[in-house]
């Protein structure tokens, strides 16, 4: 089979599963293969603003379970439960010690172009996306970012035959506050965006993939 065919196969394997069986589990390598997708995923500047939460304590999935109006099926069903979060403005700040980290010792920029990227970086936030003006705006601009590595990773899921749900169905600022009440997350800095569940199947699809058109789609501009 060409890798076009592979991948596009994959698209069509993979679908928003509601339940998933309980008598399998995903073997390490798979796991491990599925996150190392998510941690090669694109961000804006390389700046990484996400960190992911294997949720395998069965007590917290229990409390998250009344939250969670678009995960009932999934949490208590799912071999693996994902948390993402995205970064607060605090920690995105061009000064704060998240970024300094990244462009010094993650991205490994020389002290004179870090400096350079930075003010850059910071006059994108300010300017061109105009993202200070609160918090939750450059909070969402990270969980933009963490949408990719979420993508990613349920393609690359779906093409070694594992499925996904990715999960909105929650109330952030509860679920947030949970997680701080646990000393899960420091709530200064990160967010919840959004929820993973993985796992195999146990049932089929019950409906064929619904698309609009590609003619409408996309628009050429000639
Ligand atoms: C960001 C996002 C949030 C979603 N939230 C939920 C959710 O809370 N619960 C759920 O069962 N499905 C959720 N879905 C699944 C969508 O309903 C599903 O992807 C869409 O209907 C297309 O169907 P398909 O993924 O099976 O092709 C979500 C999907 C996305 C991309």
């Amino acid at each position: 089979m060409s890798t076009k065919q592979e991948i596009i196969n994959a698209f069509h394997y993979r679908f928003a599963c509601k339940v998933f069986d309980t008598t399998k589990n995903i073997s390490d390598e798979d796991f491990e293969f599925i996150l190392e997708t998510g941690r090669l995923s694109p961000s804006s500047f390389g700046l990484e603003p996400w960190k992911i939460l294997v949720v395998e304590n069965k007590t917290l999935r229990q409390e998250i379970m009344p939250l969670a109006w678009g995960a009932q099926t999934q949490l208590p069903t799912a071999d693996k439960f994902l948390i993402i979060l995205s970064r607060k403005k605090e920690s995105l700040l061009p000064e704060s010690d998240y970024i300094q980290n990244q462009v010094n010792h993650v991205l490994e920029m020389p002290a004179e172009v870090a400096e350079a990227y930075t003010a850059h970086f910071g006059n994108f936030l300010k300017n061109d996306f105009d993202l200070l003006v609160d918090d939750r705006r450059v909070f969402d601009w990270a969980s933009r970012q963490a949408y990719l590595a979420m993508a990613n990773m349920m393609t690359s899921a779906a093409a070694i035959g594992i499925d996904s749900c990715p999960i909105e169905g929650f109330d952030m600022k509860a679920v947030e506050q949970l997680l701080a009440d646990k000393n899960v997350i420091n709530s200064e800095e990160f967010g919840v965006s959004a929820m993973l569940a993985f796992g195999y199947r146990a049932n089929p699809p019950s409906r064929d993939k619904k698309r609009q058109s590609l003619e409408t789609l996309i628009e050429t501009i000639y």
